[in-house]
Order: C-alpha cells, then structure tokens, then sequence
C-alpha cells in the first residue's frame, strides 16, 4: 500500500555517495519520497545538501549493518565503500556492509512488501577469461586476496538476493555495475578517472600503473542512474542480474591522452608496480540491458570527461 498521496516510497542506501546522491536527486524530481540513508564513511552531506530543503527528502544516519524499521515502497541498496582504498581500510567492516547490510535489506523487503535493487559490481568477475563479460559467466574470482572483502562480499549479497528470491518471493533487481564516473566522485579515492583528472590540474604526473595498455570502460554517471531507474521499474520478474557499464574500451593511456586534452598543463606519465589482482581487461556485455530495459549509454567519454573536469576544478579551487 503506497501513503495517502502515492507517492512511491523510496529509500537509497548508501545515498550521500557518488552514484546515490544523483540517483536521490533522479527520484526526486520523479515524484519519490526519498529517505537517503547513509553512514558517512565515503559519502558526505555535501553530496545531498542541495536537497535538504526538499519536503519529500529525508537524510538517515544509520549503517546498514544493523536493521532498520520504516515503511517503503521500493529499496535501492548502495551502501559499500567502492573503492580499493576505501573498501581495503577495514575490510571486516567492507564484507559486513555487503552481506549484514543485503541481510537487513532483504529482510526489510520481505517485511514491507518493497521492490529490491542490489547494486553489484563487475568485480563478481574477477580476473576475467572471457571477454567482454555476459551475465552467464561466473568469474574468475581470489577468494583470499586483499579485493576478496568487496569481491566476495558482493558475491555473497547477489547469492542472498537469489536465495530470498527463490525463499521468500521476492521481487529482486540486481545490476552489475561497471566503472563509472562523473561529479561527485572523490577526489583521492584512488579510482583511475578522479586520480588522472586530480594530478593532471595540481600539474602532478599521471600515475600509470604497469605499462599502461589494461583497459577499462568508463560509464556516465547520467547513463548509470537511468539504468537503474529502468532496472526498478522493469517487467516483474526479471531480475537479472543485468550487466551495466559502457562497452566502449579505453586503456589507461588512452585516458590519460583525453584528460591531459581536457586541462591541458604540463603533467607527465608517471609508470608504476600494478597492484595485486588488478585485472588486466574488463568490459561489459550489455545485450541483456538492451534486449530487457532498452538501455545503452548515450554519454560521450569526452563530453562526459568534461563535466567531471568542471566539477574538480570548482572542488579543488
Ligand atoms: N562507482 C562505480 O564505478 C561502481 C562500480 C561498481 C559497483 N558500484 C557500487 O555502487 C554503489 C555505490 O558506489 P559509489 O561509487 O557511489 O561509492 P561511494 O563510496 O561514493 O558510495 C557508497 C556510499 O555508501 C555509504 N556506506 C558505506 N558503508 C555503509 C554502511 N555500512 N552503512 C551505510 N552507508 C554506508 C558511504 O558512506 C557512501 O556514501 C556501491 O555499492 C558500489 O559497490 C559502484
């Protein structure tokens, strides 16, 4: 049953970071009333103070691995440090978020009657041998490395999301999400697109790790969100999980060419040790998002290289 003024009911875990706060804003302006819970550990207030004023916002401090008793409509969980230096900071705590927070979400869920987004990642891959990556393959995947806290405590999560699913009935969303950037990433998290853009305006050298010919894909944060909202608001039943991310493939020093074109200055290549597990390629196969949510991403990665760029500069001024 939605409230009296059927707005949908909506809360976001993990809401004051990077992809939350603009998946906060997204709902918003489509009519939610949105409850952003977080606990602050990457995320800050000054990702969602902008929507304070809001009547139909709501800030929570809470972590997500204790339970929590409030009435919704629809649950996307994002709560997880995401990045290797955030997540490998305490990574008892990083599996905790992955499998307590999932348990007390799912639980949440079962109790209200609320829609469930899980928001995966690519790392339930690994280090993988198939390229680029359909739904059905199962990963290549270090049970024991330092990446294993955010790897296999998101692996745990997608297996909670099936089992309750398969258990309860319940209506489940999971996406794997691949890299993604734009405003509101931190700025010294250590993930490739804020670092290069950080060095290349402080004029530092571009850190390189090993040769420099890994490639990524960069996925909008725009694309993303609006991956989601179809997610949630697809077909009942299909679940997924469905692969996210732009397939477009870039190497690192392909990046680093884009972003010095962008800010221009005097920055160097700087080569450094590529660390453990890195995984050497990693793309998306979006077939099943396009086939199911008739979704692709449509940003540019120049374009969207630039709006990031707008940001840090106003942030490290
Ligand atoms: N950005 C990407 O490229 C990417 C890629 C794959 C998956 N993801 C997933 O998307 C989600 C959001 O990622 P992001 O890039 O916005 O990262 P982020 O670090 O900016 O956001 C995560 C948010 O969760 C909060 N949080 C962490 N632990 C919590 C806890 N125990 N209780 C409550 N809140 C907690 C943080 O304070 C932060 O606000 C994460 O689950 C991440 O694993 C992101």
């Amino acid at each position: 049953m939605k409230n009296y003024n059927s707005r949908t009911r909506t809360l976001v875990t993990g809401g004051a970071g990077f992809l939350g706060s603009h998946l906060c804003e997204r709902l918003l302006s489509d009519g939610h009333d949105v409850i952003c819970l977080d606990n602050f550990f990457t995320g800050t207030k000054d990702n969602i103070v902008h929507l304070l004023g809001n009547p139909h916002f709501e800030l929570m401090r809470h972590d997500v691995t204790f339970p929590l008793y409030v009435e919704m409509d629809e649950i996307y969980n994002l709560a997880c440090p995401a990045s290797p230096i955030h997540y490998q900071h305490d990574p008892v705590q990083t599996t905790k978020t992955s499998v307590h927070g999932a348990i007390n979400m799912l639980g949440l869920a079962k109790r209200t009657g609320a829609r469930v987004f899980q928001a995966s990642t690519s790392e339930v891959y690994g280090d993988p041998e198939v390229h680029p990556q359909p739904e059905s393959y199962w990963g290549k995947v270090n049970p024991i490395g330092p990446r294993s806290c955010y790897d296999e405590g998101k692996r745990c999560a997608e297996t909670l999301f099936f089992d309750y699913q398969r258990q309860h009935s319940l209506d489940i969303k999971v996406v794997r999400i691949f890299n993604t950037y734009g405003p509101r990433m931190h700025p010294n998290d250590g993930r490739v697109v804020s670092n290069f853009i950080v060095q290349a305006l402080k004029g530092e050298d571009i850190t390189i790790y090993g040769d420099g010919q890994q490639s990524r894909s960069f996925c909008y944060v725009d694309d993303m969100i609006e991956g989601f909202v179809r997610m949630m608001n697809s077909e009942a039943g299909f679940a997924g999980p469905v692969n996210m991310g732009n397939p477009g493939e870039f190497t690192m020093l392909e990046l680093a060419e884009q972003v010095l074109k962008i800010v221009g200055g005097k920055s160097k290549l700087a080569y450094h040790t590529l660390p453990t597990d890195d995984p050497k390629q990693r793309q998306p196969d979006i077939a099943l998002a396009k086939e199911k949510l008739d979704w692709e991403p449509t940003v540019a990665l120049e374009d969207g290289l630039k709006e990031t760029v707008a940001y840090f500069k106003e942030l490290l001024d």
